[in-house]
């Protein structure tokens, strides 16, 4: 496995670039499914789990022209050779679970292997289901499998979701675009990537409204067309390279993206002492009178983003001052702590909080990674740390973020991947 070797104590200087965001992509790929037209996807990022789903969409049928050194995918499914999603694929990337909601609608029927859970939780999908039943579909569960029918297409309906779930409610969403009648989506996710999958619905015909609030009201149709659409700008990669220049007391450029994309990190990012400017399609980022502890909890969006809660504790572990982080969306995210103390951080877990008590200074250690954003956290401490850090398991990495190395070495830090 493949390993990541950074030289920390280099300060940041100079222009990345933000890729697509994957957590827009993925969905958007599978709301393909939908229409029997090419769809064409522009800003779509380089990444391993971009490939994998688009691998489970050739299972189905779909023909794939990915053309990802230009961030570019086209899709086309004319007819579906089959309707089953397998363990093997759906075991290592439980998006696969967002091919179920628009199987189901364009088909009457899908046969889906259950994710099942990961390193940060149980990640149950009840909510998925329950809402495909009260669109019609009749949900078995079997052997591992969700099999779901709906012989008389999807009818719509009033669903409140229990818990604000993203994948919960972009199934549901593309699900009810070819339900008879109207369905309405409450207690809905609010986060950006929703917006950006209601647009693209709206662009291949679909009749949505109020995508971004609480409440998505959708109004069935026959079918959908094609489109070309290009993927926003990811807002985990934005707040993860904002914290890269925190922590080194770097100055970067950070190309086409928006602060409107991560209000409250920024917010909190700025209580700490980071200075985020939005110069036009641009954030400039520096924190040139160091970074002081603020106390964060994670929430739905517009909330502080749980995906960025590993790479905001590692900033706060060279705080002046202490931190409060926590963690309220997943029950298991705190893997990176251990890790993280192996370099010198002082940070004490209760329960689903974590303290961080700032020291002046971190030291390379070889680490582990074991999530994808638990991942990232160790590369943004090794690049403030003194000495050499050694990141094992660095395919968590591939899987969020496009040639990370390559975008932080343009900027003077010194990291290289050591293939195994
Ligand atoms: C999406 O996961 C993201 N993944 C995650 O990003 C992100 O951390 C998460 O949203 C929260 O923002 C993609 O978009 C592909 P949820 P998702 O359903 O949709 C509970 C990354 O690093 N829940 O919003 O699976 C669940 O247990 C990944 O890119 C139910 O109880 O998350 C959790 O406590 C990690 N029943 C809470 O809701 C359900 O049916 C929020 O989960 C579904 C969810």
């Amino acid at each position: 496995m493949d390993r990541i070797r950074i030289c920390g104590s280099k300060s940041l200087k100079g222009k990345i670039q933000i890729s697509g965001a994957k957590n827009s992509a993925l969905p958007l790929i599978t709301a393909t499914l939908l229409t029997d037209q090419a769809v064409v996807l522009e800003n779509v990022p380089a990444l391993a789990d971009i490939v994998s789903m688009s691998e489970l969409l050739m299972q189905f049928g779909t023909k794939v022209e990915a053309d990802l050194s230009h961030n570019r995918i086209q899709l086309q499914t004319t007819t579906a050779t089959s309707l089953v999603a397998p363990y093997d694929i759906v075991r290592k990337m439980r998006a696969s679970i967002l091919v179920l909601g628009p199987l189901v609608a364009r088909y009457g029927q899908a046969k889906v292997s259950l994710p099942g859970g990961c390193a940060i939780g149980t990640r149950p999908v009840d909510i998925h289901l329950d809402g495909l039943r009260q669109l019609g579909a009749e949900i078995e569960l079997s052997e591992g499998y969700i099999i779901a029918k709906a012989p008389k297409g999807l009818t719509g309906a009033d669903i409140t979701m229990p818990v604000i779930s993203v994948t919960g409610t972009e199934n549901l969403l593309m699900a009810a675009t070819l339900a008879k009648g109207t369905t309405r989506l409450i207690n809905a996710a609010r986060e950006p990537e929703i917006i950006d999958l209601a647009n693209c619905l709206v662009s291949m015909g679909a009749k949505i409204q109020g995508a971004g609030s609480d409440t998505i009201t959708i109004d069935g149709v026959s079918s959908l067309k094609g489109t070309t659409y290009r993927v926003i700008a990811d807002r985990i990669e934005t707040g993860t390279f904002a914290i890269a220049a925190a922590i080194t007391g770097g100055d970067l450029l950070l190309k086409n993206s928006s602060l409107d994309l991560i209000p409250s990190v920024s917010a909190q990012l700025q209580r700490a002492g980071v200075l985020l400017d939005q110069v036009g399609t641009d954030i400039h980022v520096r924190a040139p009178n160091g970074i002081h502890g603020v106390d964060v909890m994670t929430e739905p969006f517009p909330g502080f983003a749980t995906d960025l809660q590993a790479q905001m504790m590692a900033l706060m572990t060279v705080c002046h001052g202490a931190s409060m982080i926590t963690e309220t969306i997943f029950e298991n995210r705190f893997m990176h702590v251990p890790e993280l103390c192996r370099m010198g951080a002082n940070i004490t877990i209760h329960g689903s909080s974590a303290l961080i008590r700032g020291v002046s200074q971190l030291r390379g250690a070889p680490v582990m990674a074991t999530d994808l954003r638990a991942s990232v956290s160790l590369v943004l401490a090794g690049l403030a740390a003194e000495g050499e850090t050694i990141v094992h398991r660095v395919y968590h990495l591939d899987r969020g973020y496009e040639r990370i190395e390559e975008k932080l070495n343009a900027c003077g830090a010194v990291i290289e991947r050591l293939a195994d």
